[in-house]
């Protein structure tokens, strides 16, 4: 049986491919306010441009590749039983191999109704004004979850960590709930390792923690090393 590894991963993990990260520029996300692309009330001001703007980052999926971080949390499925818990709406994690990833704010590459979130398909084009879902006929939106918006694979990801016997915690700056609270859910002696360059104050935890401030890549390569070590001890 293979012990059970989380990965709970944030914009930081694709820093590496080009991919932006949402603090580092001063609260600025490719020039706007997180606020203002990425939340609900910033949809229902201006549509148009939140479509715009997801409908770029749709299209920067093509120009950008899975990095060295990606690589090894993909291979760690050797060992572990993984499972990927993300923040991110790139498909990175997947592009790399992982086989089992939680999008907790949604997929670029999935597209829903804006008056029935159940109604969630494929899209990989772009989304704009009169875009009609095939099957409602209603506006579509990008299936992102803004703020102020419910986060349903919370649940699942509650339950997913519960029962992890290693965590590894990457790029992300800890700031956005219920993300960050996951990690209340670990068991007590669950090791758990962050990595990120600029790694946030972790709320006070029993489990030993390990931190590495670190890029994603060279982090990650440190982690894999020493858990196949105590894996096989
Ligand atoms: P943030 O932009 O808040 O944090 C990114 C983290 O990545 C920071 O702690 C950086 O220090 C770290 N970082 C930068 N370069 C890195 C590298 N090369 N390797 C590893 N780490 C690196 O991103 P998140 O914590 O993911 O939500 O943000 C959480 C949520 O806030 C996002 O999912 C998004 C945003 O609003 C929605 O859009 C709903």
């Amino acid at each position: 049986m293979k012990k059970k590894l989380v990965v709970l991963s944030g914009a930081g993990v694709s820093a590496e491919s080009g991919i932006n990260t949402f603090r580092d520029a001063g609260g600025l996300w490719e020039g706007h306010d997180v606020m203002e692309v990425a939340s609900s009330e910033g949809f229902r001001k201006n549509p148009a441009l939140v479509l715009d703007f997801y409908n770029k980052r749709r299209k920067q999926l093509h120009e950008v590749h899975p990095n060295k971080a990606h690589t090894l949390i993909a291979q760690l499925e050797d060992v572990f039983d993984v499972t990927v818990i993300t923040q991110n709406v790139d498909d990175l994690h997947e592009r790399a191999g992982s086989n089992n990833v939680i999008h907790l704010h949604g997929e670029l590459l999935k597209a829903r109704c804006t008056q029935n979130e159940n109604t969630i398909i494929r899209w990989t084009a772009d989304i704009t004004l009169g875009t009609l879902h095939p099957t409602t006929q209603q506006q579509l939106r990008p299936h992102i979850v803004w703020f102020g918006e419910a986060v349903p694979a919370i649940t699942k990801a509650m339950q997913i960590v519960k029962q992890a016997d290693y965590i590894i915690v990457i790029g992300t700056s800890m700031q956005v709930y219920p993300a960050a609270g996951l990690i209340d859910y670990a068991k007590p002696n669950a090791p758990i390792y962050y990595i990120d360059p600029n790694p946030a104050q972790l709320p006070h935890l029993s489990n030993p923690v390990e931190v590495f401030p670190l890029k994603g890549s060279e982090g990650m390569k440190i982690v894999v090393e020493n858990l196949i070590k105590i894996n096989e001890l």
